[in-house]
């Protein structure tokens, strides 16, 4: 066996045992939120009313994530196929992002909230980008729940340009990566993701923390995002902990 092979070993049997302390551990949710256009078109309105009921349905998960003692949150708010949808869905959810954070930046500080946009920048409008710059500042000592929100954002981007990165013929451990990754989509550290919840009763992963998900519990919810309630959260929270995490590994009791 290699030696970046035993590093890699011992992380997952890190993880493994990560798992046993799960219950106090806080935990890693990210939330394809999806379901808005579906949302919208069963009641006879635009997508964008189901995007703008969408963003107070974020609003009530951040709530009950807070709640919930959740440590990091992802919400999965554009994807950078996201773009070839039609130009005024994408500008009214550009609009959407901006206002969101510009009417909840304060109230993030208040509550110890700390905001992250994560994804690619430079594509975004200017005013977007300040907006951004402006509630990772205000929010940046936040401890209470690290609310990612992931806006021109792909999986497969973000590896190709954390591996573009490294220095030529040199091995990089998982951990080393996994920093690597984290300053490719501008995020503070956070742990891999724990729970993969999808709305919207499809079931794929879409291009999303595809690296974070390695061993993330995967929970698809039918209920549209425009839905989503504390009482879906909490659900999905429950179905989380009758889960056994073994991360590879055999449990204790099984390998007698
Ligand atoms: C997927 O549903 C949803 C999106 C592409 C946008 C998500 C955006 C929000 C929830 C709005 C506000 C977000 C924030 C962070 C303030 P879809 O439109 O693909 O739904 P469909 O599959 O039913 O068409």
């Amino acid at each position: 066996m290699q030696k970046s092979d035993l590093r890699n070993l011992s992380l997952a049997r890190s993880e493994a045992a990560a798992a046993g302390r799960e219950a106090a551990a806080p935990l890693h949710v990210a939330i394809i939120m999806d379901g808005n256009g579906r949302w919208a078109t069963a009641r006879g309105l635009a997508r964008v009313a189901g995007h703008r009921r969408g963003a107070a349905a974020v609003r009530r998960t951040v709530e009950a994530a807070l709640k919930l003692g959740i440590g990091t949150l992802t919400l999965y708010a554009f994807s950078s196929d996201n773009w070839q949808r039609p130009a005024p869905e994408v500008s009214a959810l550009m609009r959407l992002f901006h206002e969101y954070l510009r009417k909840e930046t304060a109230e993030c500080v208040e509550r110890g909230i700390r905001i992250a946009v994560i994804g690619r920048r430079d594509r975004l409008a200017p005013a977007l980008r300040r907006e951004i710059e402006t509630a990772e500042r205000a929010t940046a000592h936040g401890r209470a729940l690290l609310l990612r929100i992931a806006v021109d954002y792909s999986a497969r981007d973000a590896i190709l340009r954390a591996a573009a990165r490294l220095k030529p013929a040199r091995e990089a451990t998982r951990e080393e990566f996994s920093r690597r990754l984290a300053g490719a989509i501008h995020s503070p550290a956070c742990p891999n993701v724990d729970l993969l919840i999808r709305t919207g009763g499809e079931q794929r992963l879409s291009d999303f923390l595809l690296w974070e998900s390695a061993y993330a519990e995967l929970y698809f919810s039918p209920r549209m995002w425009p839905d989503f309630e504390a009482a879906d959260f909490e659900a999905a929270l429950d179905a989380f902990h009758s889960r056994q995490r073994r991360f590879g590994a055999v449990l204790e009791a099984a390998a007698g």
